[in-house]
């Protein structure tokens, strides 16, 4: 495995393949989540083809009030766990090589981007969008692989190639989760036991919801009160940021809930908050 930390060693390396370039972005503190996307994105690429990795903690994407500074950063932990799982190649550039001082272009998505998570992270998903854009014009992947466990960001990405004609393939892949099923993430390092224990209760109170729609309720506010009560019954530590419930692929909201929904949720445990989703009419 190559570690490729300035834009001209990924010049370099690229310029060296011929088959299929399959790319990952992530911001490091590695877990089984992330591993999993290595793991697809290796099967994605098979033999001749190459897996690379980004890590960058990309402070365009970062509020003001937000972990940037606290974020972990373990670069040497993180390239140990994308070896043990075939990766090839990590890109781990600085923000300095990434950004310069009188930068002024940005990606703005102006409509996937407004609800859910973006509208209490103003900013956030142009971060987001821009940082990936320029990942990709470095990288030029064949294709590229993203968790539905952010599913606001897999939509912008997607919509992002199709309005920009980004020549990208654009891959998702399930949520991981811990063994109560709490989906897999680096903040959930910061939950004090309590909160800990509470937090399975997120996925709990969907796969509830998915229950009642199974069971024929269509009703969107119905829904989303069940998801509300059964949070608040077995999460009393748990304050929820928003709970929606939209079209999978617009993220517009939906009132009678029938094929392609997702329902969509973030959850204060004090100043951590966590997210999760769940296609209603996906397999578990
Ligand atoms: P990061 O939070 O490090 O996540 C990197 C990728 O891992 C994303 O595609 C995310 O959806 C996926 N992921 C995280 N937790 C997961 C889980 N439990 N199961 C499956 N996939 C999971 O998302 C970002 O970084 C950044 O916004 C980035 C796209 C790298 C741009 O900076």
């Amino acid at each position: 495995m190559t570690l490729l930390p300035t834009l001209a060693e990924l010049n370099t390396w690229r310029a060296a393949q011929s088959g299929p370039v399959v790319f990952v972005p992530t911001m490091g503190a590695l877990h089984e989540g992330h591993l999993q996307l290595m793991r697809d994105a290796r099967q994605i690429a098979g033999e001749g083809g190459k897996v690379i990795v980004s890590i960058f903690v990309n402070p365009l994407q970062f509020g003001p009030k937000e972990d940037f500074a606290k974020y972990p950063r373990e670069l040497e932990a993180d390239a140990a766990k994308c070896a043990s799982v075939g990766v090839d190649a990590i890109f781990a550039p600085e923000a300095a090589d990434m950004y310069p001082p009188d930068r002024s272009v940005m990606v703005l998505e102006t409509k996937l981007s407004t609800g859910l998570c973006g509208a209490s992270r103003p900013g956030h998903f142009d971060g987001v969008g821009t940082v990936v854009l320029k990942l990709f014009n470095l990288v030029q992947p064949h294709t590229a692989v993203f968790g539905k466990k952010d599913y606001q960001q897999l939509a912008i990405i997607r919509r992002v190639v199709r309005d920009l004609n980004v020549p990208v393939q654009i891959v998702g892949s399930e949520t991981v989760r811990e063994e109560d099923g709490l989906a897999m993430s680096s903040r959930n390092r910061y939950l004090a036991p309590e909160q800990r224990a509470q937090a399975p209760a997120i996925r709990r109170s969907l796969l509830h919801v998915r229950r009642r729609w199974l069971a024929g309720e269509r009703n969107a506010a119905v829904l989303i009160q069940a998801y509300q009560t059964e949070l608040q019954t077995h999460a009393s530590l748990g304050v929820v940021d928003y709970i929606a419930c939209v079209d999978r692929d617009t993220l517009e909201p939906l009132t009678e809930v029938d094929s392609n929904a997702l329902l969509a949720t973030a959850v204060f445990f004090d100043r951590t908050r966590l997210i999760d989703n769940l296609e209603l009419d996906g397999t578990l």
